[in-house]
């Protein structure tokens, strides 16, 4: 990182995509992401880790990017909704969700693909108790919750053979 102008430079893959960009170095992830990379998938919503509208993976992780401050992840590999879908061609996760009515005004629905994404590559065929420790940290305020755990639900797979 060089500094200039009191910003600093901040190196990301963003979206699979090799990004630079000068940020104020008390920026948090989020609003870097949002205002310095133009990727506006994350919401702010509530600013203090409660309600995982602005969650992102980082290196694979979910993370809620109203909690990190952006300069920490220099270097870091951050992934959005914006690419889960192949153009038009959504994944199955995405799929679901959309033929189960597992969202309304969408303000959660990128917290809530990338929690359910991230679940399913750790435990392929997870417990309805598994999805819904696994979107708890992300609030919906319309769907009720039970169509997003039907949607996460209909995305399992067989555990491979041991
Ligand atoms: S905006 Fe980050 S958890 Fe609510
Ligand atoms: S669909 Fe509105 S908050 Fe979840």
């Amino acid at each position: 990182m060089t500094g200039d102008g009191g910003r600093v430079e901040l190196r990301l893959t963003v979206d699979g995509q090799e990004r630079v960009a000068a940020v104020d170095p008390r920026s948090l992830l989020l609003d870097a992401l949002r205002e310095d990379f133009g990727a506006t998938a994350p919401k702010a919503g509530c600013r203090t880790g409660d309600c995982g509208a602005c969650t992102v993976r980082v290196e694979g992780a979910i993370a809620k990017s109203c909690l990190r401050l952006a300069v920490a992840e220099d270097g870091s590999d951050v992934r959005t909704i914006a690419s889960m879908a192949d153009g038009d061609r959504l994944t199955p996760l995405q799929q679901a969700f959309w033929d189960l009515n597992a969202f309304q005004c969408g303000f959660c629905l990128s917290g809530m693909l990338l929690a359910g994404e991230d679940l399913l590559d750790r435990i392929p065929s997870p417990t309805d108790a598994q999805i819904r420790e696994a979107i708890s940290g992300n609030l919906c305020r319309c769907t009720g919750y039970d169509s997003i755990v039907a949607a996460i639900r209909s995305c399992a797979r067989p555990a491979a053979p041991s």
